[in-house]
């Protein structure tokens, strides 16, 4: 059974897909998070700026391995875990980038059916229930409005004690949604029959138990 959950940076997504996959018991599926470890990646490789066809060939050569562990995904860079060093701004702005290649989106794509196969799986991001997993059993579109993302992100980052200013981070995240939203290729936008959630005025356990009502019913 998949639970697709998708939606714009800051619309609380990875908080509801995480604790909605731990009340189910199953797997937490960051695709955003691979996303980020490809742009990653390429940018260590100094492959960001490479053609189609190197990248092609790059992508299924990188040390890059994608898991599940612990119900959980899990990426290896050279063996070792990667952690907070893809939750950079340009590691987002990179992913954003590189998240408009077709090569790209096709090389995740098999890698997050894959990963998927034979469990229960809340896969969040931003086509998870328009191209990825056009067959979930429950498909959430969730949003915000633009000021109250930037503060959900700004908290993230005093968190993670990585310096933000407020109005920076707002222009990111809209030009970054201008991107997602715009581009040909799984354009960010609700699934056909996804239930749409705005969430600027709800707190983490509303929207649980709005997810949980609707794989319940
Ligand atoms: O955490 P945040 O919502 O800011 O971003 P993310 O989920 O980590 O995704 C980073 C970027 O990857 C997005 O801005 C998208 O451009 C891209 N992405 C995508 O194209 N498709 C997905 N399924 C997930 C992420």
């Amino acid at each position: 059974m998949i639970i697709a959950i998708d939606g714009p940076a800051g619309s609380g997504k990875s908080t509801i897909a995480r604790s909605v996959a731990e009340r189910l018991g199953g797997v937490y599926l960051d695709s955003g998070a691979m996303y980020r470890a490809v742009a990653w990646a390429l940018s260590q490789e100094k492959l960001l700026d490479a053609d189609d066809t190197v990248l092609d060939r790059a992508l299924s050569n990188l040390p890059l391995e994608f898991m599940v562990h612990d119900a959980r995904l899990l990426i290896l860079w050279r063996g070792v875990p990667l952690g907070l060093e893809i939750r950079t701004p340009q590691t987002a702005h990179g992913a954003s980038t590189i998240a408009q290649k077709p090569v790209v989106r096709r090389f995740l794509l098999h890698q997050q059916r894959r990963l998927a196969r034979g469990a229960v799986v809340v896969a969040e991001g931003r086509d998870m229930g328009t191209v990825v997993f056009p067959d979930a059993a429950v498909k959430v579109f969730l949003t915000a409005s633009p000021e109250e993302r930037a503060r959900r992100r700004m908290a993230q980052y005093r968190e993670q004690e990585m310096e933000a200013d407020f109005e920076a981070v707002l222009q990111a995240l809209k030009e970054r949604d201008h991107a997602d939203a715009s581009r040909s290729l799984a354009p960010l936008k609700p699934a056909d029959g996804a239930v749409v959630v705005d969430t600027s005025d709800m707190s983490i356990s509303q929207v649980v138990e709005v997810v949980m009502n609707l794989v319940e019913s």
